[in-house]
């Protein structure tokens, strides 16, 4: 197995921040390197804020905490990433904008170094053939909050050396993590099984079967869930949920995948869920208020 003791992160959404947490309290170095510096210079904040509610909930100390704070850097330069055993990269679930970051990121990274991508779900395979680097490139699927989920599924595209997924699934046990294998088929296992689910919770209230509260309420009282489907989209952020159910629709060519009209038209609107303020809750208020 390769070892792994420098980590690079690139994309300081809240999956990068997240990703960083939990590297950092695994003992890793980590740089996480973004374009938009107002994101980088959020960083420190948003890592401060995660980690005190670790420590409120008793399940850190504080000098930990303190410890993985100081193994964190960030860095407005590509070049940053240049002495990174394992660069994970978790820019926007966008096609082209992470094929253009693996172009520049060619003659950069160590010829040894393994790159792995947060995507939800694009093809690992076409994506690696995106890179310099094929049989060193992986799907490493965190969960969205990535300090409280527990799993990640580890993605080998067709080329993906065993050396790469045995090295990825190490690191991700001792991020804490459970890892767990999945095929590179579109939208892998966990947003295969769950993005048709959330889907059908819209088609439900644009057939007027149920308004959002009800279907929220119904989904976490008769199956146990701990957010509504609802709740969840907006959680996710509708633009990122949409792109999903197109890799399905697109990838699988099946009819049961057809992106709901009501989920194009908030995502048209610009009511992305709680990043924008608005989605299938209005989250300007306290508690946050359906909108339909
Ligand atoms: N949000 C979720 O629930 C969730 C869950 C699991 C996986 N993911 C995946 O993780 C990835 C990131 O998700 P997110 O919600 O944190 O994204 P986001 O869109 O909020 O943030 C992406 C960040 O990448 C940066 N970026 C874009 N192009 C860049 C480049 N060329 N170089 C450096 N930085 C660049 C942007 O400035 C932005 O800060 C996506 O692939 C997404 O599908 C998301």
């Amino acid at each position: 197995m390769t070892e792994i003791r420098r980590i690079g992160i690139v994309g300081a959404g809240p999956m990068g921040v997240g990703i960083a947490h939990v590297a950092a309290l695994a003992g890793y170095d980590v740089v996480v390197h973004d374009i938009d510096a107002s994101r980088l210079a959020r960083l420190p904040q948003s890592l401060e804020a995660n980690l005190a509610r670790q420590i409120k909930r008793g399940s850190l100390h504080d000098a930990d905490a303190r410890a993985a704070q100081k193994r964190v850097h960030t860095s407005p330069e590509l070049r940053s990433l240049a002495d990174r055993d394992l660069v994970i990269e978790s820019v926007n679930e966008d096609e082209e904008i992470k094929r253009k970051l693996y172009e520049s990121l060619k003659g950069v990274l160590k010829a040894d170094a393994i790159l792995a991508t947060d995507t939800s779900s694009i093809s690992i395979t076409r994506l690696a053939a995106a890179t310099d680097r094929a049989p060193r490139f992986l799907g490493m699927h965190f969960m969205n909050p990535v300090p409280m989920m527990e799993l990640v599924e580890i993605i080998p595209g067709i080329a993906t050396t065993p050396d790469v997924t045995a090295t990825a699934t190490e690191v991700a046990r001792k991020m804490g993590k459970t890892p767990v294998a999945a095929q590179d088929f579109p939208a892998f296992m966990v947003n295969r099984i769950l993005a048709p689910m959330i889907n059908e919770a819209i088609y439900v209230l644009y057939e007027g079967v149920g308004t959002v509260e009800s279907i929220d309420t119904a989904c976490k009282l008769g199956l146990h869930h701990p957010m509504g489907p609802l709740a969840l989209a907006d959680f996710i952020g509708l633009d990122i949920f949409l792109s999903i159910m197109k890799v399905l629709y697109e990838g699988l060519a099946d009819q049961k995948y057809r992106p709901c009209p009501l989920l194009i038209k908030y995502v048209e609107a610009g009511w992305l869920g709680r990043k924008s303020g608005r989605g299938f809750y209005d989250y300007s208020v306290e508690p946050p208020k359906p909108t339909r």
